[in-house]
């Protein structure tokens, strides 16, 4: 008999018990002598405020909640001893405080058998001969070193605009990651002093208001949460029935395909960057497109060599995925750029006109939203059309730019992604979130699926509608490259749910503002020129003095590049662009404001000057 699941309604979410820590609505399922609801003394709310309470569930969460001989899913607390039917309704009866007390009298500990309770005990108390485990000895000094990190995370963040956006790491920094590994323990505290003193100081920096060198993502307080949530309990996501992680990725690839605007039926999944999903979207295309079976037989019998279009201002993941799929680079067509740095259209239709009269087969064109040098958006729609025309895939490599979508004064400059067969893109960048996370969306799920779906007897699935193994939701291993795979998407779920996606729309048009905020700011100041008109978020300007030739202010400029970094002022980086050296400002950063960018033009006039 199967049982209906259990129903706790907990009035304050915030407040109530952690009941699903250890349990799942559906736990028991099938025995039937559950006998399921609360009892007199169950819905416990915690006394904690709810900033304890979240708190609380971290460390719960991080594995020391309780003594493992007081965990009643561990040694003495476990099903196999207690029986199935005891079980569910005890350890949902458990509110947090419990867990979080150590309460041993009156608590569950009482239903454990004393001798057994004593070889637990016994065993906590330093018998030579127990088994080994890498659970804290002492879980209390754990527990104040955790609550150390998490403070000084929170200050670090607090006040990241006071420090130096980044510093050079130096030489004894650098040796002291030399040597052996570490045969015997060292002390927690120790490790993290470590940390704190040589590795926190020496990070990139793109955590910081003013950093702005590449396309990078500045992290968020709820991601840091959720990545240490996600740690705590080694969660994975992907495989497996009835479990919560793949329900959270299929919402998180759910929100982003509306969002981006693709229809009902597109499938995806969370990858660990743009680069992945690219590689995944043109697996599917080359294995749709090509007219046999290329998993069965590989890219040598193809008769005709595929070929595959993309500006000259592609990103160089695009190029890596066409030769690790076999195309071969020289399969990949970089069809010229017009004035705004956009593929050209016409010429694009003659590369493929002439392809195809030489015998050439053309699956695939990629479309740029938003290029890595410039920001340059392609004529989207123009593509689809001649995708349709040419029956040719039509993938986007959206990394940052196909977050535009959710910009309500931008959106229609990224019309036409909507149409693509895949869309690549990051939430490690424009979406804030910190690395890795990124997404491929394909329109024809069948086809996502036959590229990748395979399953070897052990980790057969799909029978019955009970345990891990029971049909539910697709696994999603069918659809990449990798089987196992970090829970990504809990980051992504917490913040989109902390923030909601109106207030991202607003900061990804803040961005683009504070865009055309600097280009203003370049075009008023004469010691500054502009590369050209921006187009999305990215600024590339540089310092000129007449009569400086190109080789000089190319140096100039790099080297204004390098002082601002080094002083911790800003780190723009250099580009080239029609062979001149720009500075490159790209903003992806929900920490920047307008007097950022009045510090930069200022800082670089300023360096300028004094080394011209
Ligand atoms: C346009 C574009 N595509 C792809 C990528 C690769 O993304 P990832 O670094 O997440 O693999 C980048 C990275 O900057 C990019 O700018």
């Amino acid at each position: 008999m199967i049982l209906p699941s259990t129903t706790i309604t907990n009035p304050d979410p915030y407040r109530a018990p952690l009941y699903e820590f250890c349990l799942t609505p559906h736990f028991g399922r099938g025995n039937g002598s559950e006998k399921r609801g609360n009892s007199p003394g169950t819905n416990h709310h915690s006394p904690a405020g709810i900033g304890e309470v979240m708190y609380s569930n971290v460390l719960l969460a991080s594995g020391r909640s309780t003594p493992a001989s007081a965990n009643p899913c561990g040694p003495g607390g476990g099903i196999s001893e207690r029986g199935l039917s005891r079980s569910p309704q005890l350890i949902s009866r458990l509110p947090l405080h419990h867990y979080l007390s150590g309460n041993r009298n009156g608590g569950f500990l009482s239903n454990i058998p004393p001798q057994q309770f004593q070889e637990m005990n016994m065993k906590k108390k330093g018998d030579k001969s127990r088994e080994e485990t890498l659970d804290p000895e002492d879980w209390e000094a754990m527990r104040a070193l955790g609550h150390r990190i998490v403070d000084d995370t929170m200050d670090y963040i607090r006040t990241i605009r006071d420090r130096p956006v980044w510093q050079h790491a130096p030489p004894e920094v650098k040796a002291r990651f030399e040597g052996p590994p570490p045969a015997g323990p060292e002390r927690p505290d120790e490790v993290y002093r470590e940390y704190i003193q040589s590795i926190l100081p020496y990070q990139v920096g793109n955590s910081h208001p003013r950093f702005w060198g590449w396309v990078a993502g500045c992290g968020t307080v709820m991601g840091t949460y959720a990545e240490m949530l996600a740690a705590s309990t080694d969660a994975v996501s992907g495989s497996f029935a009835y479990m919560s992680n793949n329900y959270v990725e299929m919402q998180v690839v759910d929100w982003c395909r509306t969002l981006l605007g693709f229809p009902h039926g597109t499938s995806g999944l969370i990858t660990s960057g743009c680069s992945s999903s690219t590689l995944i979207g043109l697996a599917v295309a080359r294995n749709t497109m090509a007219g046999y079976d290329v998993r069965a037989e590989g890219m040598h019998v193809s008769g005709k060599q595929m070929t595959l279009y993309c500006s000259d201002e592609a990103h160089s993941s695009v190029q890596k995925a066409v030769e690790l799929l076999g195309f071969g680079n020289d399969a990949l067509r970089r069809v010229p750029v017009n004035d705004s740095l956009q593929i050209d259209i016409p010429a694009l239709r003659e590369m493929i006109a002439a392809d195809r009269s030489r015998g050439y087969h053309p699956v695939c064109i990629i479309g740029a939203a938003g290029t890595t040098n410039t920001g340059a958006i392609d004529d989207l729609n123009a593509l689809a059309d001649i995708c349709a025309e040419e029956r040719c895939w039509f993938h986007v490599d959206g990394a940052f730019g196909a977050w535009t979508a959710i910009a309500p004064k931008y959106r229609h400059l990224v019309s036409g992604m909507e149409r693509a067969d895949s869309l690549a893109f990051d939430l490690h960048k424009w979406m804030y979130l910190a690395y890795p996370i990124a997404c491929i969306l394909v329109r024809n799920a069948a086809h996502h699926r036959n590229a990748f779906s395979l399953t070897p007897t052990y980790l057969a699935h799909g029978e019955g509608d009970r345990g891990l193994t029971g049909v539910d939701v697709p696994w999603l291993s069918d659809y990449g490259f990798e089987l196992s795979r970090g829970f990504l998407a809990l980051k992504a779920w917490m913040t989109i749910k902390e923030q909601g996606t109106e207030k991202y729309g607003r900061l990804i048009q803040q961005n683009i503002d504070q865009a055309h905020y600097l280009e203003n700011l370049v075009q008023e100041a004469p010691q500054l020129e502009l590369a050209l008109p921006v187009s999305l978020n990215i600024v590339n300007f540089r310092y000129m003095q007449p009569g400086l030739t190109e080789a000089r202010l190319g140096d100039l400029n790099k080297l204004i590049e390098t002082e601002l970094q080094e002083q911790g002022i800003a780190v723009p980086s250099t580009v080239s662009i029609r062979g001149r050296k720009y500075l490159h400002v790209a903003v992806t950063n929900h920490r920047s404001r307008r007097e950022d960018f009045e510090l930069l033009v200022r800082e670089v006039i300023r360096i300028g000057n004094g080394l011209a």
